[in-house]
């Protein structure tokens, strides 16, 4: 299927995929190229309007980024944020200097105020929020521009020549902080590109589909299918595009939630691909036996995933591709530098060095998290796998406080599960953004039936977050606490005692190792 199309020229700036998730957003397909991709390639592309997005550098400097100036003859419109709005001030012959004083430097939120007869701001208010992070100034736009939105500080925040359909703005429309930015950028592909509206996930879906069987040819693929969202969406959009090429590894190391072998495996049921479920269990529990100190756990479990993983590779044989289920912000992540290490996450995507690919293929890494559970939909996956909570990599032996054993693990399963149920029934669910029991391994008096207790005490941990990286203690109804309290200790043996976590992170973690 053929779609209009949007360049997102990139020139280094951070929020350059979050511009191109609101143009998809817009229902237009865009695809981000780098600035330095030659000019007869772009013009291939067909476009119907092109970005140029930001960057940290200034444009006055004889090594920053520029385009070729044909690319203003071509009469496609041009929106140019931040260093891209700079950027085509400069080649079209405005001045942009370094601001000299404090006030022309603008970072952070910024009153603006627009002029709504531009087509950038066409239905906006003529008045609003934008966030600026810029450093150099345009004294002097080009002619033919208009100056379409000040701030108190600065008075060509946004300029135009509409005839020509090019528009620059000195913040960033595309961040959550400016308000109706997406709003402005729908403006320029609708109002000035005029945007048909004809892309959406399917379409995406049928893209990448593509894509892959190029790239794939007749190669082997072998994916790490953990059961998580991603590696599940990745598992199916490969299913799609390469069927029995593709053999899905699925460890199953005995530290999983109630039945979820076996939800993983009947969601990939109707694709006739490879699927490998390994029952890793004994030997994970023998290596972790004994084991009380949560960093150690850990790392037994990332070295034995990987020694199970390139088992189970070897058996296959002659492998070309390993396929990973890598999101955008995992990708934004890993360039966090040296942070301190607060817990080593295990995770499949680290895998692994042993064992021989010729190249990983990672058909997610452009996506947002809520686009790749909107493409898991449209590939058909159940609701319960696409709109999964997070699950961690050490699954339930970061939960069981102390040493693991099969019974322990049996028990939280049970009680785990309860949780889970209530918290459903009580339509609560879609509100919390994990949630999980915790076997502590306090034991405790209790009275049960006239006779005296001494059992475990299950911690219940209920988060609400954006990001995963701070978090806030859900307010769960008493009803509904004590409703759970209630079933577990009743219907889960060896456990007598129920506490719920009420703290945030920070200070303390989601995860209770
Ligand atoms: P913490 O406990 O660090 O958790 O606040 C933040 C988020 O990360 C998940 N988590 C993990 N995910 N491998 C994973 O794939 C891990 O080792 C791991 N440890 C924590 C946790 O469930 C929460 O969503």
């Amino acid at each position: 299927m053929s779609h209009q199309t949007v360049i997102i020229l990139d020139f280094g700036g951070q929020y350059n995929q979050l511009i191109a998730r609101r143009v998809r957003e817009c229902g237009v397909y865009c695809e981000v190229r780098p600035y330095t991709t030659p000019l007869a390639d772009l013009r291939a592309m067909n476009p119907i309007g092109i970005i140029f997005t930001g960057g940290p550098n200034s444009v006055y400097l004889e090594t920053s980024p520029r385009v070729d100036p044909e690319i203003f003859t071509w009469g496609v419109p041009i929106l140019g944020i931040c260093y891209g709005c700079q950027l085509m001030a400069h080649a079209l012959g405005g001045r942009v200097v370094a601001a000299t004083e404090d006030s022309a430097r603008e970072y952070g939120k910024t009153e603006t105020y627009f002029d709504t007869a531009c087509r950038l701001f066409k239905g906006l208010p003529a008045q609003g929020i934008t966030w600026m992070s810029h450093g150099d100034y345009m004294e002097k736009v080009p002619q033919g521009f208009a100056l379409t939105a000040r701030s108190d500080a600065c008075p060509n925040v946004a300029i135009a020549d509409e005839a020509r359909g090019f528009y620059g703005v000195q913040y960033h429309p595309e961040v959550n902080h400016t308000q109706h930015g997406t709003d402005m950028i729908r403006n320029f592909l609708y109002e000035v590109c005029g945007a048909a509206g004809d892309w959406s996930m399917s379409g995406y879906k049928e893209t990448a589909i593509r894509r892959l069987r190029e790239r794939i040819g007749a190669g082997k693929v072998l994916l790490a299918l953990s059961g998580g969202v991603d590696s599940s969406v990745a598992a199916a959009l490969l299913a799609e595009a390469v069927g029995k090429q593709l053999t899905c590894v699925f460890v199953d190391h005995g530290l999983m939630r109630l039945n979820e072998g076996d939800e993983v495996e009947s969601a990939f049921a109707p694709w006739d691909i490879n699927f490998v479920r390994v029952d890793a269990e004994h030997r994970f529990l023998v290596r972790l036996a004994g084991e009380a100190e949560p960093e150690r756990k850990r790392k037994i479990i990332g070295e034995e995933f990987i020694r199970v993983f390139e088992e189970e590779a070897r058996k296959v044989g002659a492998v070309d591709f390993l396929a990973q289920g890598t999101i955008y912000p995992d990708v934004i992540e890993s360039g966090a530098g040296d942070a301190a290490v607060i817990k080593s996450h295990h995770n499949v995507g680290g895998l692994p060095d042993c064992v021989d690919f010729k190249e990983i293929v990672e058909p997610l890494r452009l996506l947002f998290k809520d686009e790749v559970r909107a493409l898991g939909r449209e590939l058909g996956l159940p609701e319960y796998l696409v709109s999964r909570q997070p699950f961690p990599g050490p699954g339930l032996a970061i939960r069981i406080i102390g040493d693991v054993t099969k019974e322990k693990a049996d028990t939280l399963r049970e009680a785990d599960f309860i949780f889970r149920e209530e918290i459903s029934k009580a339509g609560i669910d879609k509100n919390l953004n994990q949630y999980f029991a915790v076997l502590t391994n306090t034991r405790s008096v209790g009275v049960m039936g006239d006779g005296r207790t001494y059992d475990y005490t299950l911690a219940l941990r209920a988060v609400t977050t954006a990001d995963f990286m701070t978090a806030d203690w859900a307010r769960i109804p008493y009803e509904v606490l004590d409703r759970i309290s209630i079933r577990i200790v009743n219907e889960v043996q060896g456990i007598n005692r129920i506490v719920y976590d009420i703290t945030s992170k920070p200070p303390a973690t989601i995860e209770w190792e």
